[in-house]
């Protein structure tokens, strides 16, 4: 027996996916911009998302999945109230973001693409964010830090609930 909690959930994914695909009059060539508002809605694409996405819009679930998965703008995973992005990319690299990488690792106690429990911060790393001149740079909820210190960082985090 399915519960009414999950009854709720799967009524509100399967009205989400409804949603998104009416509004591109259910055409098939929409099927990433309709992913990308469902991403955009929900903060990640759950499997049961997807399955209903191949279903209302009647493209294979293979395909739903090989788009899903291939791009970096969307996830397959849950992600945090708040995305921390540390930038690896060379220019960064060379200035200290390792080690700006392991302490903000500890500080929130993450990897890289880990979630925290509460559901509050996801921790990724990304390759270069076009401001080399800035780096290290890190990206807490699309603000940019430059080379920020240690208490810097732990106000960024304190601050975000
Ligand atoms: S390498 Fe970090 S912003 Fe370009």
């Amino acid at each position: 027996m399915v519960s009414k909690t999950a009854s709720t959930k799967a009524m509100k994914l399967s009205k989400a996916v409804k949603k998104a695909v009416g509004s591109y009059q259910k055409d098939k060539d929409m099927l990433i911009q309709i992913l990308l508002d469902l991403q955009s809605m929900l903060g990640w694409l759950p499997r049961e998302v997807l399955m209903e996405v191949s279903e209302q819009l009647e493209v294979p679930v293979t395909q739903v999945y090989q788009i899903a998965s291939y791009y970096k703008a969307f996830s397959l995973t849950p992600k945090g109230r708040h995305i921390v992005k540390v930038c690896l990319g060379t220019a960064c690299q060379v200035r200290g973001s390792p080690q700006l990488l392991n302490i903000i690792s500890a500080m929130l106690n993450l990897k890289p693409c880990e979630t925290s429990e509460d559901m509050r911060f996801t921790l990724e790393t990304v390759n270069c964010l076009g401001c080399c001149a800035m780096g290290p740079v890190v990206v807490v909820d699309d603000v940019y830090h430059s080379k920020p210190s240690t208490p810097a960082l732990r106000k960024i985090f304190e601050t975000a609930k």
